[in-house]
């Protein structure tokens, strides 16, 4: 689920692909991608639930600024995955309410 041809930007340069976890599962993405790219690329969409109503979350704004798309990123919390950075062997998990420091 990724866009190889762009009508305007062209071909998709080549990236180094580099491996991660979400839940436990390998997965793969490219290298200083947003986290949350390479989860939905991957076809993930919920990155947390809210601690009130247990409400699943993900990405809306894509720039930084919401937090719905906060996830446990090696073990911290609270990060914003479409800001992040991918690097290789991240561990990413899904956030349950404000996540395990926070409680
Ligand atoms: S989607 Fe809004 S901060 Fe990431």
């Amino acid at each position: 689920m990724r866009l190889t041809n762009h009508p305007i930007l062209g071909e998709a340069e080549a990236r180094r692909e580099v491996t991660f976890t979400f839940d436990g599962r390998a997965m793969t993405g490219f290298e200083g991608e947003p986290v949350a790219a390479a989860l939905k690329a991957a076809g993930v969409v919920v990155h947390r639930y809210t601690k009130k109503n247990r409400s699943p979350r993900g990405v809306f704004c894509a720039i930084g600024r919401c937090t719905d798309c906060v996830m446990t990123v090696n073990g911290r919390p609270n990060v914003r995955t479409c800001v992040t950075p991918l690097e290789d062997g991240m561990a990413v998990a899904t956030q349950y309410g404000a996540g395990e420091e926070a409680k």
